[in-house]
């Protein structure tokens, strides 16, 4: 059976990290939209150009440009064959919106990982990526609370969100999510 999924939750809790496993398990496409900027930029397209500033300090994409590169990603072939995985999209509403008139039926649960503020900027720190920066994750996370956490009352709405504890190793982790698929989903 193939399905779409969305993984939510603050910056560094752990979405990319559980997000690889799901989709070996699952054998759904992973699609993350900050790995396709990450991409754009170390390619210096026209695309990568415009989002590396951004990204550096740690604002949003424009909605415009983001609904734009997932419509064409979701529109692959290998997604309609076996499905996928939204990791870091959608973090606003209107993304959101664009994304239910996407994927239709095809989307039926949206994984939300808790990890409170404190724990995900040690984790940060300590990964050390290049937006990982004091400022850029402080500005980061304001933006996860102005923009991306209503939308955990968006999916509840939509009947669809599912509440995982986002602390424990990686491997507790997984098996919340592992038991949040097979019950919801499969
Ligand atoms: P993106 O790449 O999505 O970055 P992010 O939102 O900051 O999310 P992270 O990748 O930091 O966190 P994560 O939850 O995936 O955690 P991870 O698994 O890495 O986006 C980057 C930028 O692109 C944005 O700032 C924005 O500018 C732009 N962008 C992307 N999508 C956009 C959109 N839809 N709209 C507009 N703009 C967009 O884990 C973090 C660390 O914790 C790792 O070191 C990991 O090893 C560790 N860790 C993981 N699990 C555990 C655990 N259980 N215990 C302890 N440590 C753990």
């Amino acid at each position: 059976m193939t399905f779409g999924m969305v993984i939510l939750g603050r910056q560094g809790s752990g979405k990319g990290t559980q997000a690889v496993h799901i989709a070996e398990q699952y054998e759904v496409i992973h699609i993350s939209t900050g790995d396709m900027l990450r991409a754009a930029v170390k390619e210096g397209t026209e695309l990568g150009i415009q989002a590396k500033g951004l990204m550096d300090a740690g604002e949003l994409v424009p909605d415009s440009v983001i609904n734009g590169i997932v419509q064409e990603r979701l529109q692959k072939e290998d997604v309609s064959r076996s499905g996928f995985l939204l990791d870091g999209y959608p973090r606003t509403v209107g993304q959101a919106i664009e994304l239910r008139n996407l994927a239709n039926d095809d989307l039926k649960l949206a994984i939300n990982l808790e990890v409170s503020i404190e724990e995900v900027t040690e984790r940060m720190i300590s990964r050390g990526r290049e937006d990982d920066t004091e400022e850029a994750i402080a500005r980061r996370l304001e933006l996860y609370e102005a923009e991306t956490a209503p939308l955990l009352e968006w999916f509840t709405e939509e009947g669809i969100l599912c509440r995982i504890d986002g602390l424990g190793s990686e491997t507790e982790v997984y098996a919340r999510i592992v038991e949040a698929i097979e019950d919801k989903i499969l």
